[in-house]
């Protein structure tokens, strides 16, 4: 295990100095997209202000021989926007992959100063991200860039979610971690062809209690187990947690609730496919006005955060006032960037 000293060293020599606390930023959705699409590309103007992070994908949903042509628009596409407080990320490929090396050396070449987060597919173990955290030191140095480009680990593997506490501390390059159900399913041997969400057939049956009367089926999370156990690792680490994606675009109601689920138990965000997730996502990673007001009377009747109060007949106490700062804090974030929101909020 590296010393506790060392942790904190930049890896490479002129590479700039690792973060010890991450940056405060909204990211209630990644929104995705192929930046080998020319058209795609002509919206990136119109989506900066509509969205908290684009990611350009360059791997999964990208065919074999588009590959250097989505690094090349992605390379286009940060170089000709300003992004301003949006967040502009990559997925690049699996590291066993053919065009990793390529899209690591070529991207932070060409604009690796623009560039916040590479998200890493398929991560297996902390020595997953010890390999890209070493390379991408070398590359900042010799790059001169300015602020260290950190790591988004997708949970997609049985390994990587065996080892899903070493993942989330294995470097302060380590920006956060998102559920990928797809390949995580295959992996598992998990039998659903869906992307996400639930399946009809996994859930509880209630009792018989002796009579022939219709038995309800109750359908339950697949991903419940996971999530709780990236958000414990995340959070323990310092780092976020997200939901990945949701394949079935057409049904708006049950991505809400996937969503719904990934923030109630601690997710920051999830990742948008198409565009009707991106207003999913938004309604749903920003805290309920009515919580948030509930939240700041907690937090004004303690004003030091210990002792005990009633509100509306409801016990507070300091553990309370710490859940009440959740809430206000990611409410105050929201407001920063979106003025119907302060307003709802009363901030
Ligand atoms: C995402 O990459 C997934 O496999 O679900
Ligand atoms: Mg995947």
């Amino acid at each position: 295990m590296k010393l506790p000293r060392q942790f904190f060293k930049p890896l490479a020599i002129g590479a700039p100095q690792p973060l010890t606390e991450l940056p405060v930023n909204l990211e209630r959705m990644i929104h995705f997209l192929p930046p080998h699409v020319e058209k795609m590309r002509a919206k990136v103007p119109d989506m900066i202000p509509n969205v908290d992070v684009i990611l350009g994908n360059l791997e999964d949903a990208i065919p074999a021989d588009q590959k250097e042509a989505a690094r090349a628009g992605f390379i286009e596409l940060a170089r000709d926007n300003d992004f301003g407080s949006t967040g502009l990320w990559t997925r690049i490929n699996c590291l066993n992959s053919p065009w990793i090396l390529d899209d690591i050396t070529e991207i932070v070449s060409e604009v690796g100063n623009k560039l916040d987060v590479i998200m890493l597919p398929k991560v297996e173990g902390p020595w997953d991200i010890h390999y890209l955290d070493q390379f991408l030191a070398q590359l900042e140095a010799k790059h001169e860039i300015k602020k260290p480009i950190l790591i988004h680990a997708i949970l997609e593997t049985a390994e990587g979610v065996n080892n899903v506490v070493d993942i989330a501390m294995a470097s302060p390059r380590m920006h956060g971690m998102s559920l990928g159900p797809a390949d995580l399913a295959a992996s598992r041997g998990m039998k659903t062809t869906r992307v996400g969400g639930g399946h009809p057939a996994y859930g509880v049956l209630a009792d018989n209690n002796g009579n022939d009367t219709k038995r309800d089926f109750f359908q339950q999370d697949l991903w419940h187990f996971t999530v709780a156990k990236m958000v414990d690792a995340c959070s323990a680490a310092g780092i976020k947690a997200f939901y990945g994606p949701f394949g079935d675009f057409a049904d708006l109601e049950a991505c809400e609730a996937q969503f719904r689920n990934a923030f109630l138990l601690g997710c920051a965000g999830a990742w948008s496919l198409h565009p009707s997730q991106i207003e999913i996502a938004k309604t749903v990673f920003s805290p309920d006005p009515a919580e948030v007001k509930f939240a700041l009377r907690i937090l004004e009747g303690m004003p030091d955060g210990t002792g005990a109060v009633m509100i509306d007949g409801k016990m507070q106490d300091d553990a309370t006032w710490k859940q009440a700062k959740v809430i206000a804090d990611l409410a105050r974030i929201v407001a920063e960037k979106d003025p119907d929101m302060a307003a709802k909020y009363g901030l």
